[in-house]
């Protein structure tokens, strides 16, 4: 009982595996990103160097899910949905992010598959939020 409290009341940050695992994820998402033909589109919308977005994604995961802030200390005010408003995002690059984010959840596999497939279902409705025409 005292162990479902526990878990209950942990942040997704810390249940989903904190830095290290979001970490994992981001890096694998921008390795399928770079790789599979699939995402060209979406590869073709990012600066050559994906660097530094792995460092972003990373840090924004992290303050989002409960973890350190750094990126909205870096960000102050910026919404990341009207940060994506210059880009042309539509419903199937969209879909592409999200199928890429899922994939690369499910190959790290966090070991609570409960806040893994939280994590992936909200990501996706973000990233079709984000989605013109
Ligand atoms: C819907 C599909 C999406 C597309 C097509 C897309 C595309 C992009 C592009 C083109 C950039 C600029 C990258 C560069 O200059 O190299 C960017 C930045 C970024 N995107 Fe997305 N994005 C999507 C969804 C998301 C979602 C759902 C999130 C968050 C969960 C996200 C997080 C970020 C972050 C953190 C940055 C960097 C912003 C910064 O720190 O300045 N993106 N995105």
């Amino acid at each position: 009982m005292a162990t479902i409290t526990a878990t209950a009341s942990a942040s997704p940050y810390a249940r989903i595996g904190g830095m290290a695992v979001l970490r994992q994820i981001t890096d694998r998402f921008y390795d399928l990103m770079e790789t599979d033909p699939a995402y060209g589109v979406l590869r073709a919308m990012h600066a050559p160097d994906l660097g530094p977005m792995r460092e972003s994604l990373t840090q924004f995961l992290a303050g989002w899910s409960g973890g350190p802030r750094d990126w909205w200390e870096a960000n102050p005010g910026k919404c990341m949905v009207s940060l994506h408003g210059p880009y042309a995002i539509g419903r199937e690059t969209a879909a592409q992010w999200a199928e890429a984010m899922r994939r690369a959840i499910a190959d790290v596999a966090p070991a609570d598959r409960e806040i893994a497939d939280a994590l992936a279902g909200v990501l996706e409705r973000m990233a079709l939020n984000m989605a013109r025409g």
